[in-house]
């Protein structure tokens, strides 16, 4: 029994059809989080957060100091702040930005774009299966807006579809279905995490039903 239970069609990503086993997944990604950063007492900004990482942290009585969630998914956004509207550790906001899969007729997203957070120091700022739908101009755009919202030592974690031995730097692998998988070169990652002002610290390849390839990045 998942306490924190969502209805399937506020769900997303490829574990939507079992929760039990989308919750796993979040506790096996706090625990390769929590190699590099504590969650207990940490300012958390999820951006893409779909529903796992709350319903994790709430099945765990909540250590963080505060978990603030940003979607475009505006239906899903307002039953998570329903849900959880007696507890202050969270936090949720719907985002307008464009993304040709989840949100077609949303506002341009550039690294200037300003983010509703309540806090302006997160320790921690995580996107899970986002940058796996998202165009380089906007993966490249986020990179810098979380820039702005780090903490001296914060740890930027995130998942893509990331390949050193990719000819092209990207390619929408079903174009017929827009970014469903957004596929990277490696190095066009290495190079936007740069750019962003971010440094990699850890570099891990797919791990089978919890995360496909992921970065854990420092500010610098
Ligand atoms: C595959 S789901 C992953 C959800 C969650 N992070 C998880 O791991 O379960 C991708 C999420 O990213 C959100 N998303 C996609 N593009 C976005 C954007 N430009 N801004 C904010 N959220 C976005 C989607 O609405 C969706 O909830």
């Amino acid at each position: 029994m998942v306490k924190l239970s969502i209805p399937l069609e506020l769900r997303r990503g490829d574990l939507r059809h079992d929760e039990e086993a989308s919750l796993w997944s979040a506790f096996e990604i706090i625990k390769l989080i929590e190699r590099f950063k504590p969650i207990a007492e940490s300012r958390w900004l999820d951006f893409g957060c779909g529903v796992k990482m709350a319903q994790a942290l709430y099945e765990r009585d909540n250590p963080q100091d505060i978990y603030v969630g940003l979607d475009v998914f505006e239906t899903q956004i307002e039953h998570l702040k329903e849900r959880l509207a007696s507890e202050p550790k969270f936090a949720f906001a719907t985002v307008p930005f464009q993304n040709n899969m989840y949100n077609k007729h949303g506002e341009p997203m550039t690294s200037e774009s300003l983010l509703p957070v309540p806090v302006q120091e997160c320790d921690l700022l995580t996107m899970f299966s986002v940058v796996t739908h998202m165009e380089p101009h906007h993966t490249s755009a986020i990179l810098k807006i979380l820039r702005k919202y780090a903490a001296p030592d914060a740890r930027l974690v995130f998942s893509c579809f990331a390949d050193e031995n990719q000819e092209v730097p990207f390619y929408d692998e079903f174009p017929d279905k827009p970014l469903m998988h957004a596929r990277y070169r490696k190095s066009a990652l290495d190079d936007f995490i740069a750019d962003a002002k971010w440094e990699t610290v850890y570099y891990g390849e797919p791990i089978e039903k919890v995360i496909r390839s992921h970065y854990v990045c420092r500010p610098v």
